[in-house]
């Protein structure tokens, strides 16, 4: 099964993630785990470029997304999910949709429309949306904050409402969670959930 992590920064993608991937490997699982932007080594380039310093315009910034996006599903996706494995990935389309196609204003078309030939028909099976009020993730968030993570409260408002329509229009794929519970609580209802899929 193919299961992605959704939310601003801050909200818990990441460790969830590895809490996942953890728990399906105790069960006997291949997983593999991979994040957006980058689990290639272009997409590590264009990572590079995306969080690093300097104006991007949004046309740019959905296109050099879809470009890592690309490479990721043809050489790690596709084949783990070919060979049987499981694949954990730390954000995916829905991270271009709300921040490129909502939040920056280009439109859900436009962004889909750019990132059809690099999905194909994959979608994931399961997406978490890990929900923590933006005030407050800023203070959780490690590190010297990236090009995207320095736009201010403001967008992470308009990231937040996006993220949230999204998943009201698609609740069959999209699962909100209170990213404000306890790790190891939020751990136990995602690998609830997932007993349905497989
Ligand atoms: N459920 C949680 N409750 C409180 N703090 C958390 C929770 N999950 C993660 N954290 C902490 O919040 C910070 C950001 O978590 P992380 O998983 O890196 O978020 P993301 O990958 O979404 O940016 C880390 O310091 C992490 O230890
Ligand atoms: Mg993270």
């Amino acid at each position: 099964m193919f299961v992605t992590f959704e939310g601003i920064d801050g909200s818990g993608k990441s460790t969830q993630a590895a809490l996942l991937a953890a728990v399906l490997r105790a069960e006997g699982r291949e997983v593999v785990e991979t994040r957006e932007p980058g689990g290639t080594p272009l997409g590590e380039r264009i990572r590079g470029l995306l969080l690093g310093d300097g104006e991007i315009v949004p046309f740019a910034e959905a296109a050099l997304f879809a470009a890592a996006r690309a490479q990721l599903v043809a050489d790690v996706i596709r084949p783990a999910l070919d060979r049987g494995a499981d694949v954990v990935c730390d954000r995916f389309i829905d991270s271009s949709l709300a921040y490129q196609g909502l939040a920056r204003g280009l439109g859900l078309d436009a962004v889909l429309e750019l990132n059809a030939p690099a999905l194909g028909s994959l979608l994931p099976d399961r997406t978490f949306l890990l929900l923590v009020p933006p005030a407050e993730s800023a203070g959780r968030a490690t590190g010297r904050p990236d090009r995207i993570e320095r736009e201010g409260l403001a967008f992470l408002e308009r990231v937040d409402r996006a993220y949230r329509e999204l998943a009201a229009a698609l609740p069959a794929r999209i699962t909100m969670l209170d990213g404000g519970l306890a790790p190891t609580q939020l751990a136990r209802a995602i690998r609830d959930e997932l007993r349905a899929l497989a």
